[in-house]
Order: structure tokens, then sequence, then C-alpha cells
């Protein structure tokens, strides 16, 4: 991305608050960009919320009766209104269709509570504590058309403590989430990205 200022649109299923540190970093003037627009699937959504608090362009994108590719397409007229240059899900539970993926082609960044390859989809928490490791951690990745597999831009590691639960390792994972997803995007957007297959090469200026 060679743009020095972006236009972010986020996405968001949930709570929303990797949303809010990255608008924290706006604010500070620290990242070189700007959310420009917050969609949501949920009504409900504490994304829209933080985006209200923060007087940020917000909407609820009801996906009732539409298909995977008619919700998308509604998705893509409204960032493409919005003039949005990189599309960054937190927590955003649907799979997105290969439309929006090739509309935004290594445009669109997801965070993951784990350090992919290990560990992709559902509760990686409590696949990590199932599996024994001793570190996982937090993955800003690219969107290809796979779930939680596209090329890797950041990586943060966490340890795992003996005593961990479920609720104590995901609140120390989400912790490394806030620094490392503004971290990650200020990167893509002044780095200005390569993608060889899987690799990311960087070619800053
Ligand atoms: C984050 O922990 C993120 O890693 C996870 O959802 C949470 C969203 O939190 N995403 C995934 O599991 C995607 N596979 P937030 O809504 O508070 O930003």
């Amino acid at each position: 991305m060679t743009n020095k200022r972006a236009n972010l649109g986020v996405i968001s299923s949930g709570r929303g608050e990797n949303l809010r540190y990255i608008l924290r970093a706006e604010r500070e003037g620290w990242l070189p960009g700007r959310v420009a627009v917050v969609l949501a699937d949920q009504p409900e959504a504490g994304a829209l919320r933080i985006a209200e608090e923060f007087s940020v362009c917000h909407e609820f994108i009801d996906p009732s009766g539409l298909s995977r590719q008619e919700y998308d397409l509604r998705l893509m007229d409204r960032l493409d209104q919005a003039g949005v240059d990189l599309v960054v899900l937190t927590g955003y539970m649907r799979i997105l269709s290969p439309d929006f993926v090739r509309h935004y082609k290594n445009r669109i960044l997801n965070i993951h509570p784990a350090l992919l390859p290990s560990f992709p989809g559902l509760d990686a928490f409590s696949q990590a504590l199932e599996w024994g490791v001793k570190w996982t951690g937090t993955t800003v990745h690219v969107v290809d058309e796979d779930v939680d597999h596209g090329p890797i831009v950041y990586q943060h590691p966490v340890p795992v403590r003996q005593d961990d639960d479920r609720e104590s390792l995901k609140a120390r994972i989400q912790r490394a989430e806030y620094k490392a997803y503004p971290r990650a995007i200020r990167m893509f957007i002044e780095g200005n990205p390569r993608i060889e297959g899987r690799r990311i090469i960087w070619q800053r200026e």
C-alpha cells in the first residue's frame, strides 16, 4: 500500500475493543490513516457503540434474508462510498465471499488470537490450552479466500502459564492484540508491501 494516509473500513461482529485501540492510535496521531467507516452485522455490536463514542461514521448492515454474496455486495458498496483503501476485520464472524476478497485483493487485514498456522478457527484459547503449548500469541494477516490463512503481516508471542484457564489466557492474548493491531496496520500502510506467495516483502521507500 503506497497510500501514506489510508482510509480504513472496519468490520466487526462483536465487542470491538481492537477498534478502540486503533481509534486511540489514530487520535494520538500515531496511525498513518483514519477510520472512515465502521460496519457491523450485529445490531448490538460493541464496535458500533465505540464508533459512536469516537464520532466515526458507523452502520449496522442487516444480513437477514441475504445470501453471503448479496450481503458482501452491500458491504462493498458502503466501503467504496467511504473511499476505503484498507479493510480491517475485528472479530468479524462471517466468511467473506470470493468476490469481496478479489475486490479488495491484498487490502484486507484480520487479527487472530493465536500464532497461525497453529489453532485457526474458533476458540483458539482452548485449542492452545488443550495442546499444552508454552507459547501462543496473536497474528495479523492478509485475508485470502480461506479462513485464518493469508500471508502473515505481524505476530506477537504470549506465554501460557501453568495455572492459566481459558479466561486468563484470553485476557493476556487480547492485551497483546491491542498493541499488535495498530502496529501491524501502521507497518502495512507505511511498509509498501509486495506479496509473493505467502510471503510479505517490505519495500519501504
Ligand atoms: C479478537 O480476539 C480477535 O483475535 C478474534 O476476535 C476478537 C475480537 O475482539 N478474532 C478471531 O477469532 C478471528 N478468527 P474485539 O471485537 O473486541 O476486537
